[in-house]
């Protein structure tokens, strides 16, 4: 089973917004055995014990009352540590291949809960952004956390991503948690709300100029933006290059822009440019949304 890259926030919809995209897959293959236990097996990047996939794992079990032995091996080609998902579509490929092979079917919310749950091993805490957009696919919205409500819309939106090939960052999100602003003062709120709703409408009538809109960000942008390499510059060439609107991938450091078809390559281009210029090797990716782990 696969599990889609994913870019959290998309600006102002910090922790409540996603869209999965085809620009890179996470797999996962599972054995399940009698027994009970899960071993994890990463073909590529190996982040040892406490990882995403046997914490998320171990959550669905706990939550179905199930005892199996699974093995799970995971060839992941999203990039880790880049604000693209990589460790919540592990997590979400391998529930749903556990799933498929044990021949168990549950409401996808246990799904999303439990790989949510798995992030903690990754980033500190849950957050089910990532997760609810690689198992839904398309553009989801979080109308609810308690209990878990996902909205998911499926618009044509087109995306560059930039993905500088900078060293991770240790505990990269919870440091980008931790500048975040504790008061947003209520002229603030009122035009973020506006911006949010800007991204859900765009999503509903899959129109990219309104959900860029939304891409704009006062609140999360302006305290994260000087902790991402580059992201200034390859902002203003993505924009003078014709993106619609730009903002950092979940916490960062890649970058998403979103595009219309006439302007993806130039707007690729711009990007590559202001990366090269900054010093910074990057992978930049033209990728549209895509399903989810459940439906692929
Ligand atoms: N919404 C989360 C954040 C995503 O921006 O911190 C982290 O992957």
């Amino acid at each position: 089973m696969k599990a889609p890259s994913t870019s959290a926030n998309l600006g102002a919809g910090f922790d409540i917004v996603a869209v999965a995209h085809d620009a890179y897959f996470a797999n996962a293959s599972v054995k399940v055995e009698s027994g009970c236990g899960v071993v994890v097996k990463f073909k590529k990047f190996d982040p040892g014990p406490r990882n995403t996939v046997a914490a998320a794992l171990s959550h669905l079990f706990h939550r179905l009352d199930l005892c199996k032995h699974v093995e799970v091996e995971i060839d992941n080609d999203i990039p880790i540590a880049r604000g693209l998902g990589s460790s919540g579509a592990a997590a979400v490929a391998a529930i749903t291949a556990f799933l498929r092979e044990a021949n168990i079917s549950i409401d996808y919310k246990i799904v999303i809960e439990a790989a949510g749950f798995g992030e903690v091993a990754a980033a500190g805490s849950p957050h089910f952004d990532n997760v609810a957009g690689a198992a839904m696919g398309g553009a989801v919205v979080l109308v609810s956390t308690s209990p878990l409500e996902v909205v998911k819309f499926t618009p044509r939106l087109l995306f560059v991503i930039g993905v500088p090939d900078v060293p991770p960052m240790p505990e990269k999100t919870k440091i980008m948690r931790s500048v975040l602003p504790e008061v947003v003062k209520f002229g603030k709120y009122v035009n973020q709300l506006a911006k949010v709703a800007a991204l859900v409408s765009g999503f509903a009538l899959s129109n990219p100029a309104i959900t860029a809109l939304g891409m704009d960000d006062d609140v999360v942008e302006p305290a994260r933006a000087p902790h991402v390499p580059g992201y200034m510059r390859v902002k203003k060439y993505a924009r003078e290059a014709g993106a619609l609107g730009v903002a950092i991938s979940g916490a960062g450091p890649s970058i998403i822009a979103l595009v219309d078809e006439k302007h993806s390559d130039g707007v690729r281009a711009a990007v590559s440019r202001a990366y090269i210029e900054e010093g910074i090797k990057a992978e930049v990716k033209i990728a549209q949304v895509t399903e989810g782990a459940l439906f692929l």
